[in-house]
């Protein structure tokens, strides 16, 4: 009971999709129809503008940040301490398959962020700042969100930290391999979309 309550309501918050919302409440589109028909913040950068991304991905990353603080306050209530890493889990598994939109979300980097930032704040900041470099000299935001999600379970794995945040970084690196399957081939075929290339955009 004490670990399912956060973890549905961890998965309930993911599911809330801010770039979905945002297409259709301030542009009246589906953001999933456009562009790379991924519903994120570089999909929004991409289709919409720069400002709505800034705001998806702030957004996607708080509900991060806020699936893993319900998870410590619940998880020190019952004594359990993996409770705050499936949490940050539920929400990217959330804004990756939304039970509110069909199931059909985004790729999870952004809640990740939040995740991370709140799990495990060095090894997060290291990433990140490999990623942004990587995404700086080759403008692929999906490599830097592969290697972002995938270098962090590696730090861990290095430092002093409980063995339930390893397992759990290790599947959002799962998660975002899975997510990003179609990014993958086209970057292997070098047809990858690069930042700043506006495919599809709306007015
Ligand atoms: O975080 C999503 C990013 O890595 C790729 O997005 O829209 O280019 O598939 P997109």
């Amino acid at each position: 009971m004490h670990t399912f309550v956060p973890v549905v309501l961890a998965y309930l918050l993911g599911s809330i999709s801010f770039s979905f919302l945002y297409g259709k409440l301030f542009k009246g589109i589906d953001i999933r129809k456009h562009g790379s028909g991924n519903a994120g913040a570089t999909n929004t950068l991409r289709v919409i503008g720069v400002g709505p991304a800034i705001a998806v991905l702030l957004l996607d990353a708080a509900k991060g940040v806020a699936a893993v603080w319900i998870g410590m306050a619940m998880g020190a209530d019952s004594g359990v301490s993996y409770i705050a890493a499936l949490s940050g889990l539920a929400a990217i598994a959330g804004h990756n398959w939304p039970i509110y939109f069909g199931f059909k979300g985004g790729k999870g980097i952004a809640t990740t962020i939040g995740v991370a930032a709140t799990l495990c704040l060095v090894p997060a900041l290291i990433a990140g700042a490999v990623a942004i470099a990587l995404i700086a000299l080759t403008r692929y935001v999906s490599l830097g969100s592969l290697v972002f999600a995938a270098l962090i379970p590696i730090l861990v794995g290095f430092m002093d930290y409980p063995a339930d945040v390893f397992w759990a970084t290790l599947l959002i690196g799962v998660f975002a391999i899975v997510r990003h399957r179609t990014n993958i081939v086209k970057l292997v075929k070098g047809k990858e979309n690069k930042i700043g290339q506006r495919a599809g955009g709306v007015s």
